[in-house]
């Protein structure tokens, strides 16, 4: 307890997920596992711990939803709320609360937070122009409007965020901006706003974080330091919508506040349902004591798209209110990948949590398992089921599985499953085993209050090797018949160490440790820090129980042609939008334009391109070199000698160094298909297309 033993008790929290769809593996990996680790060592710990979330049920996020599923919002949310919290629960997400930002308590607080901040002159007042939609007589907040980011490019950010890079935007930073309710471009419109003054902050945020250098992850540190380098602006904390927590003010009437005002605030509303529920204080979580070092540690786990939210706006608004304590880090992790692509809620591409437990039932394990082995900890990583098959199949039952149940098996072989010595208690008895345990108790506390929950798995699954080397090492299935006193010692040391080992593994495999305790015949109690491993003389073991199954071939053959099923299925859902019709144009433009019939000589791939074919084309006029992008439907060999139309007076352009003199004319539907525009055999290059 190095770094953290400075601390009486702890604040966790894990981002507080929209109630606008299932979970899926994406969740589990950023937020949520890495905090439920962590909250169940510092309670291994005997540290006093509350771990809160809840559903996020505001903003566009969840208009959007209802309007997509004919529906209003408050069906949406109550319907995505049970799912989650239950979700959540058969994973093991150990909350202390897992409570609703809908809830009188938080509209109550969020109110509160807002005027405390509006009294003290804290927000900017001001009329801003701000984008409307005309066919829906709305204003386009956060989500509903979408357009191409100024920083990265990516055509799909929303007007409040970038989730490709990160950056956090205002709508009129987008480019091509377009509304999502119309799927128009939008008009401007004046409106009045209260704006938090970042930039006012932007001082005492420089100094708070710079304390943070190294102390927070890399990743999260560097994005801080980018956005202040940028300069902050005054953000808005109010907008016009009609589905969230009124503006307190009389002349704000149909005005709400903005979702990440109010949804950070939850965090705090939920502990003080939480302390109401449990006879406790919730100040002593989140405000600010009397002396330092009785404060509390707040910790937020995040996914990196709300790094800004918690690493800037939050601690402004706190900062602002001035009597609460400020987070002491915010762990967040990068993004989990699927199967070689981003993972989709609208594209359907994920692993759903609730899909994996109807087909995997009992398996939680496993999965917490394998997310934790590939956490996204300092870069963005993958998950594939070939990936689960052998994690699952090589580490959980081949080393940790076997393990316990080699040595189950040879107690109730040799002893019918009772410990027994003359000595009274019966203790570890080897001094390299135990100077060995001693050294993955190290590491995994160290990699534990880092953060670096892959590592300190790998450590506690160290000792299910060394365990089975001791195994392999003293052959007491051998030494039975000559020395049985040593064959017994072996086995009982080897007991002890699978004690050991399901006390390290409670932050990660509850349902396991479980198991263990059930087998071993001791309350799970037993299995925690101020114990000792030891066991009474003549203590009865139950039977010995498999812990894992072997994960066959058609399985995992199975849910990957499950993936591919639904990346089909969404692909045709896809609405053929055609594009409208350019303007008129006279006849000169189109007469200015020479096109002919011609021949393709020969075809290939461009090097280090997916799309580029390199042709030479029979024009009639002359043979010439045209880069056409059309590689991804048509091999080479499939396009030499057909016919074609070719605009041959449009300038040279260089393509990947290649200089190409013209253009094939093609067809290209919605998804992206493309034909040829065809000629007949029989006309000869040269003729003018008209
Ligand atoms: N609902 C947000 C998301 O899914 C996270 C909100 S975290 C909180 O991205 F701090 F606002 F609660
Ligand atoms: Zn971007």
């Amino acid at each position: 307890m190095s770094k953290l033993n400075k601390f009486k008790r702890f604040t966790i929290t894990s981002a507080l997920p929209y109630a606008n769809g299932p979970l899926h593996i994406g969740h589990l990996a950023g937020a949520y596992l890495p905090a439920d680790i962590f909250v169940r060592y510092l309670r291994l710990r005997k540290k006093e711990v509350v771990y809160i979330c809840g559903s996020d049920e505001h903003g566009a996020a969840i208009t959007i939803k209802a309007k997509k599923e004919g529906t209003t919002p408050q069906a949406i949310i109550d319907k995505y709320h049970a799912q989650i919290r239950d979700s959540f629960q058969e994973f093991g997400i150990s909350f202390d609360i897992y409570h609703r930002t809908s809830s009188p308590i938080h509209h109550d607080l969020s109110q509160e937070f807002f005027l405390n901040l509006y009294e003290k002159d804290e927000f900017i007042e001001k009329f801003s122009e701000q984008y409307f939609d005309e066919e829906y007589q709305q204003f386009l907040a956060d989500r509903y409007i979408v357009g191409t980011c100024p920083n990265c490019g990516n055509e799909n950010a929303y007007g409040d965020q970038c989730e490709n890079c990160g950056t956090s935007l205002n709508p009129t930073d987008l480019i091509n901006p377009i509304s999502t309710l119309s799927g128009k471009p939008p008009v401007l419109k004046s409106t009045k706003h209260w704006f938090l003054p970042l930039d006012k902050y932007q001082p005492w945020l420089e100094k708070w974080i710079d304390e943070k250098e190294n102390d927070w992850k890399v990743n999260v540190f560097g994005q801080c330091k980018s956005w202040l380098k940028s300069g902050l602006q005054p953000r808005s904390m109010t907008r016009d919508l009609d589905w969230g927590i009124d503006v307190p003010l009389e002349e704000a009437k149909g005005k709400k506040l903005y979702v990440w005002m109010d949804a950070p605030i939850g965090y705090i509303s939920a502990t003080k349902q939480w302390a109401i529920d449990n006879g406790k204080d919730w100040k002593l979580y989140w405000k600010k004591q009397e002396h330092e070092a009785d404060n509390s540690c707040l910790l937020h786990f995040i996914g990196k798209d709300n790094i800004v939210f918690h690493c800037i706006i939050f601690p402004s608004i706190l900062h602002a209110h001035g009597e609460y304590i400020l987070p002491q880090n915010v762990p967040a992790n990068e993004f989990l990948n699927l199967e070689g692509d981003k993972l989709s809620t609208s594209r359907n591409h994920a692993v759903w949590l609730h899909e994996y437990l109807e087909e995997f039932p009992g398996k939680q394990d496993e999965l917490r398992y394998v997310l934790t082995s590939i956490l996204p900890e300092t870069s963005d990583s993958e998950f594939t089921w070939k990936d689960y098959q052998a994690r699952v199949n090589n580490e959980l039952v081949a080393i940790l599985g076997n393990y316990v149940n080699r040595v189950m098996i040879l107690m109730h072989k040799f002893y019918d499953g009772k410990i027994e010595s003359d000595g009274s208690n019966i203790v570890l008895t080897d001094s390299v085993l135990d100077t060995e345990l001693g050294r993955f108790y190290d590491e995994i506390e160290i990699n534990l209050e880092s953060y670096k929950f892959r590592q300190a798995l790998q450590s506690v699954m160290e000792i299910a090797r060394l365990g089975n080397r001791y195994l392999t090492e003293n052959e007491p299935w051998k030494t039975i018949k000559n020395d049985p006193e040593a064959a017994r010692n072996a086995l009982h040391n080897s007991l002890i160490l699978i004690g050991h080992l399901a006390v390290c593994l409670q932050p990660f495999l509850p349902g396991t440790v479980a198991k263990i305790a059930g087998m071993l015949n001791w309350p799970l109690k037993k299995l925690a820090l101020d114990q000792p491993i030891a066991f009474e003389n003549g203590h009865q073991l139950n039977p010995a129980a498999l812990l894992f199954e072997k994960v066959e071939d058609e399985v995992i053959d199975k849910q990957i042609q499950k993936l591919l099923d639904k990346k089909a299925a969404a692909q045709p859902q896809k609405q053929e939008t055609l594009i409208p019709a350019k303007g008129n144009i006279n006849f000169e433009s189109f007469a200015a334009m020479d096109i002919r019939t011609g021949t393709i000589l020969t075809a290939e791939k461009v090097a280090k391109t997916k799309k580029l074919l390199k042709l030479t084309i029979d024009t009639g006029i002359d043979q010439r070199t045209i880069v056409s992008g059309i590689a991804e439907y048509f091999e080479p060999e499939a396009v030499i000698g057909k016919k074609v139309s070719v605009l041959i007076n449009l300038e040279p352009r260089e393509i990947k160094g290649i200089v190409s003199q013209g253009m094939i004319l093609m067809a290209e539907n919605a998804e992206g298909k493309l034909s040829f525009v065809s000629v007949d055999e029989e006309m000869h290059n040269g003729s003018v297309v008209r």
